[in-house]
Formats: C-alpha cells, structure tokens, sequence
C-alpha cells in the first residue's frame, strides 16, 4: 500500500486524499466505502443531501477500522440551520453514520435562509454538542468566508478545485488562517482523463491524466481532494499518486489550464468572485441532483 500524506490543520492531521460518495447509494456505496478502505483511503466525504449516509457509516463499520483511523466529513442542508433544530438534525446524521462524533461538519452551501452570523453560530451549536469536532463551510467565495472567520472557529472550506478552476484567493487565505481547503470535483467529473496536456505529463511519469490532475492538486499546501469512483479499478488509480512527483515545467503548464470553468453552481450564490460565470453556465445543480 502506497503512503498517503496528511496535512495538518490547527493541529489536527487530515488525509490529504478521500472519497467522494456524491451519488454512491445503499449497497453501492456500502461496497465502494469498503473497497477504498481497503485500498488505503482514511478520509470519507458525504452529506446529508446525499442520502447516503447510512451507507456510508455501515460499510465504514464493515471495514473493521477503528474510529481513530479515518476522518469522516459529512454536511448540512442550507434549510436545516435553525438554532433550535441543528443539534437534533445533525444528531440524526452522526446517528446514521454509526459514529459518537463527526471530524467535521460543513455548511454545505451559504444558505439563502439564514444569515451568514446565523448560520455560523448554528454550526457552532453542533460542536459545542460535541457531535462534531470541527466545523466548516463549503462553496464559500473569499469575501463570504473572511465574514464567517468573524463569526466562529472555523477549519475548512470544500470549494470545487481541479485544473479548470483557479482557486489562488481562497488558497492565499486557507494558507494565512489555517484552514483546510478540500477540492471537490478534482477530476472536473471525469474530464481531466481525457485532456492531451494532462496525458502527455502523465506519460511522462507513467501515469494517467487523472492521477497527473490529483497529484497537482495535493501539492498545494493546505489541501485535500475527495475524488469519486466507484470502480475497484480508478478507486486504485486515484490513489497512487504518492510514488512521482511533478516537475515546476508541469506544474507552471497545468495552471494554464483554468479558464474558470465550474461544474456546480446555485443561483443563491452572488458572487464566486472569480471569472467562471463568463464562461458559460455550469453544468450540475446539486438542487436538482
Ligand atoms: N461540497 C459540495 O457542494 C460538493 C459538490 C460536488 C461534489 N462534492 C464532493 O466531491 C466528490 C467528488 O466530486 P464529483 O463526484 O462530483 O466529481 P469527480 O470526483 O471529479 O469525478 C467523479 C467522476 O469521474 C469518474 N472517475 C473517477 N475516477 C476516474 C479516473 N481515474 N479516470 C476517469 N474517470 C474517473 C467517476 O466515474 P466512476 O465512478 O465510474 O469511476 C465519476 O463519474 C463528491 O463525490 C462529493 O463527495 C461536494
């Protein structure tokens, strides 16, 4: 098994690599939760929009790993941050997990229902619960998440992040306050198995586009990805890539690629602060999914 690095946050060590369960359900998800485990993946990301996570507790139960061994990651809905509700809503989700506590629970969109100073202090509620252990937010541009740093102690903002997407601001600032950045999408769903400038590094390694893409990402400092699949084969793929390393020619020649292109979007969301809504609309809307 290759070794997997960690990035430490406020003290606490993260895996800079995960899995992503965002559409992996009941028996699928059980058994790919199980597969990764084997593999070597410590690091979990659902939420409870994804409907999943029941199956993701059992097939982390399945694996025999002990709780101190993974780091699970789950999020809130934007409509269930109510400060009389959230203890019990979250409750539920750690209930469903099979766990006593979360490592982390994020805010999975800034909600359109609640205030910003709100919604923070509602998270807060759950860690003073002692249901999660850290707390965070997600798909937060950099203006909005400088507000929330005013509003509680928070450790992650999972924002979309592949070569696509350019993300330096909310990289400068997870850099200066400690914060984990955990990209999401990392392989831009798929595509960046199929880009000429990625294969040609990846040939150059002996690697594949994807594993080329994921490898630049971890080198950032103060991140970690959460690809998905749920093929043995690519769960594999997607996790060696602690054995090369990619040279600053490569590195200066993949950040060429981001012309802002975002897969997921909200309208709730004002501002990315960024250039990726010239570029087209996105493609998933996870209110639709
Ligand atoms: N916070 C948020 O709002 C948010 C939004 C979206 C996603 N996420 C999180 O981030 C995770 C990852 O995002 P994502 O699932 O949207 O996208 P992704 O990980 O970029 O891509 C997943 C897709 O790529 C395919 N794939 C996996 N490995 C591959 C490889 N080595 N070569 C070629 N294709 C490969 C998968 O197919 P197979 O399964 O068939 O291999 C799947 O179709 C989610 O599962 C979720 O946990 C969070």
């Amino acid at each position: 098994m290759s070794e997997m690095l960690t990035e430490t946050i406020q003290g606490t060590a993260v895996p800079k690599l995960g899995l992503g369960t965002f559409e992996l359900l009941g028996e699928a998800a059980i058994e790919t939760v199980q597969k990764a485990v084997e593999t070597g993946y410590r690091h979990f990301d659902t939420a409870s929009k994804y409907g999943n996570e029941q199956a993701v507790g059992e097939g982390l139960s399945r694996s025999g790993l002990s709780r101190d061994e993974f780091f699970l990651t789950t999020k809130v809905w934007i409509t269930d941050l109510h400060p009389d509700t959230i203890v019990e809503t979250v409750a539920e989700s750690v209930a469903a997990l099979k766990l006593e506590s979360v490592d982390l629970l994020l805010l999975h969109w800034p909600s359109p229902h609640f205030g910003l100073k709100e919604s923070i202090e509602s998270l807060s509620l759950t860690k003073d619960a002692g249901l999660a252990r850290q707390i965070g937010v997600s798909n937060f541009p950099p203006s909005m998440l400088l507000e929330a740093l005013n509003y509680g102690d928070l450790f992650c903002n999972q924002v979309e992040f592949h070569p696509y997407l350019d993300q330096t601001p909310l990289l400068r600032i997870a850099a200066e306050r400690d914060l984990l950045l955990t990209g999401y999408a990392p392989l831009a769903i798929g595509r960046v198995s199929e880009d000429p400038l990625l294969q040609a590094i990846g040939e150059k390694h002996g690697k594949t586009a994807a594993q080329v893409a994921l490898r630049w990402l971890v080198e950032h400092r103060k991140v970690a990805v959460m690809p998905k699949s749920k093929s043995p084969h690519r769960l594999q793929e997607n996790f060696d890539i602690w054995d090369f390393a990619l040279s600053q020619e490569d590195t200066d020649s993949i950040a060429t690629l981001a012309h802002g292109f975002r897969i997921y979007d909200e309208e709730w969301v004002a501002d990315w602060e960024d250039n990726s809504r010239d570029a087209g609309p996105a493609l998933r809307s996870v209110t639709l999914s």
